[in-house]
């Protein structure tokens, strides 16, 4: 089992483990979960008490007690609102050593409606150990933690709306609706809304593709409020925004999502990432116009993403603190680098 696999399983484990009822209960089995599952040298919690870090359920060897605003990997994560990843301590300044044994670290943040709630700080004994893969899955794992899903809606979605995915093309698949509903749920955290009415736009969001792909968003929003069902956990007020916000995920339609649920769906739907922006506006000019020569693509392709990514483009990010928005910024800085778009272009061509 490799690392991504490993976090899938022990993220499945967790699921069933998480009540909601009690976060220090579900930190705790959280800790636990991860620390035997992943073979992580100290894993742990820190939660926020005032102006400190106070240290909450962990495994491992005795630690600090207690961390500054600010202060150490943790207390920096805290400040900065952001995950940190430190491939060896001793070269972080002002690093807090609990133990010499901890050679690298991650911090990630807990976020919930809004607010930093605790870090999950995790030590390995190995340099380097954590990656990508670690901050997307642990930043899931705390997502969940903060902003549990009633156990009935849970099961009732995993059961009935997520196997009818199977049947639909690649970009409309099991594994990516998976990915919005986590991606969404990462960013409810962020917001004072609820998480259930999250999960549930993310979950049917693209369930209309069943009867017809070209108008799928407003058939979902359809089978949302035909859905009974839903009324046991939500209002008809909260059935119609569930269904608003399916609707809207298709920001590419050019209009801005009615509410910030809409606003969720539709960023966690979408992935902007530099390289696989212009990779597919590669692919796309070559197979739609296979008389431009390599020359002529070239043009194309600098002048689409001038269009609609490039500072005066009409792409829109609906929140600044999706990661669309930190990588759109990576892509306009490509596009306004002339050179460093022709050279990726090339690279992409071949
Ligand atoms: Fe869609
Ligand atoms: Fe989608």
């Amino acid at each position: 089992m490799d690392k991504a696999e490993n976090y899938r399983y022990t993220l499945e484990r967790l699921r069933l483990l998480i009540g909601g009822t009690d976060i220090i209960a579900d930190m705790a089995n959280t800790a636990a979960m991860l620390h035997q599952q992943m073979k992580f040298w100290w894993t742990g919690f820190y939660r926020v008490c005032g102006d400190r870090l106070v240290l909450g359920p962990f495994q491992g060897p005795v630690a600090c007690t207690s961390i500054p605003f600010g202060k150490g990997v943790c207390g920096t994560a805290w400040k900065e609102a952001r995950t940190i990843i430190v491939p060896d301590v001793d070269q972080f300044p002002g690093h807090i050593a609990c133990s010499s044994a901890s050679r690298s670290e991650i911090v990630v943040p807990i976020w919930q409606k809004g607010q930093i709630i605790a870090v999950l700080d995790i030590d390995s004994e190995k340099l380097d150990n954590f990656d990508h893969i670690d901050r997307d899955y642990l930043e899931t794992v705390c997502s969940e933690l903060s902003c549990s899903i009633n156990p009935g809606l849970r099961d009732y979605i995993a059961e009935n709306i997520i196997p009818r995915y199977e049947k639909f093309d690649k970009g409309h698949a099991v594994s990516h609706v998976t990915m919005v509903m986590e991606r969404a749920l990462k960013l409810a955290c962020r917001y004072d809304v609820d998480p259930n009415m999250v999960y549930t736009a993310a979950a049917y969001h693209d369930l209309g593709v069943e009867e017809d792909r070209k108008t799928h968003n407003i058939i979902s929003a359809r089978m949302i409020r035909e859905d009974g069902n839903l009324s046991k956990w939500f209002s008809p007020e909260q059935i119609d925004t569930i269904a608003d916000a399916a609707e809207d995920h298709r920001a590419s339609l050019g209009y801005e999502p009615r509410t910030i649920y809409g606003k969720i769906t539709a960023e966690a739907d979408r992935l902007i990432f530099p390289e696989m922006v212009v990779e597919r506006c590669i692919q796309y000019g070559r197979a739609k116009h296979p008389e431009l020569d390599k020359e002529q693509q070239w043009e194309r392709v600098a002048a689409h993403l001038e269009d609609k990514y490039g500072r005066n483009g009409y792409l829109k990010v609906w929140l600044p603190e999706s990661s669309n928005a930190a990588n759109l910024e990576k892509l306009r800085d490509i596009i306004d680098d002339r050179k460093a778009l022709r050279e990726l272009y090339e690279k992409l061509y071949r």
